[in-house]
């Protein structure tokens, strides 16, 4: 039970401004007096910054399966729902996560897997722990391409072309359109400062007065 915490995701393609926004968030969220816990997927435990390195980086010349992505992305979430996530929201903390559940559906669905098997995963894996909230940042891929390349560093996911992108900011608004309780898209071409001050509008009226 979440008693008192509360799950923030952040979801969104590559670029989209999600390390920022989560920076911003927590500091504004710590000087309201909650206690934040920063995380993401795949990673937040130290087994699941090993299954990262082995599901993003695998060696020269080879390649995960759709489906063995969306193992050890799913393998990963265990260790970290079970050893962060869950005690943080029991100890009522507000657990801001960069990436969740929904990179599984877009990322490995549109990489071939289907979607019933994707969700029969997760449903294993998350059960009652579905976030309160999560926020999908949005832009057009031409838009951010020149963000990922100021970035530099490249997994397997960013060295795909526009088309890629395109399609996983399609499943992505398609995950907020079918679940609008739980997501709200939020421009991601806007300034910084703006992006936050959606971000804590949204976080006011959905999370702070429920
Ligand atoms: P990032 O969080 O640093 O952007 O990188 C994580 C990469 O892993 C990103 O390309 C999306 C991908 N990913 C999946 O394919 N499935 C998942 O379930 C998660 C959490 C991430």
């Amino acid at each position: 039970m979440k008693a008192g915490g509360r799950f923030i995701t952040l979801e969104g393609g590559e670029g989209t401004g999600k390390s920022t926004l989560i920076a911003g968030l927590s500091d504004a969220l710590r000087d309201r007096g909650r206690n934040v816990i920063v995380t993401r997927e795949p990673g937040g435990t130290r087994l699941a910054e090993d299954v990262r390195a082995l599901a993003l980086n695998p060696p020269d010349g080879e390649s995960w399966s759709p489906l063995s992505h969306a193992l050890l992305m799913n393998t990963a979430r265990d260790d970290h729902l079970n050893k962060l996530i869950r005690p943080a929201l029991e100890r009522g903390d507000w657990v801001l996560c960069d990436r969740f559940a929904d990179s599984t559906r877009a990322y490995q669905r549109v990489d071939g897997q289907d979607i019933e098997t994707l969700i029969n995963i997760e449903h294993a894996v998350v059960r009652e722990t579905r976030p309160d909230l999560t926020l999908v940042l949005d832009g057009a891929p031409e838009n951010l391409a020149e963000r990922r390349r100021e970035r530099g560093v490249q997994d397997v996911f960013e060295q795909k072309d526009l088309d890629f992108h395109a399609s996983i900011r399609a499943a992505f608004l398609e995950i907020a359109e079918v679940e609008p309780d739980r997501c709200v898209v939020i421009d991601a071409l806007q300034t910084p400062e703006q992006v936050l001050a959606d971000a804590l509008n949204v976080i006011d009226e959905r999370l702070e007065h429920s």
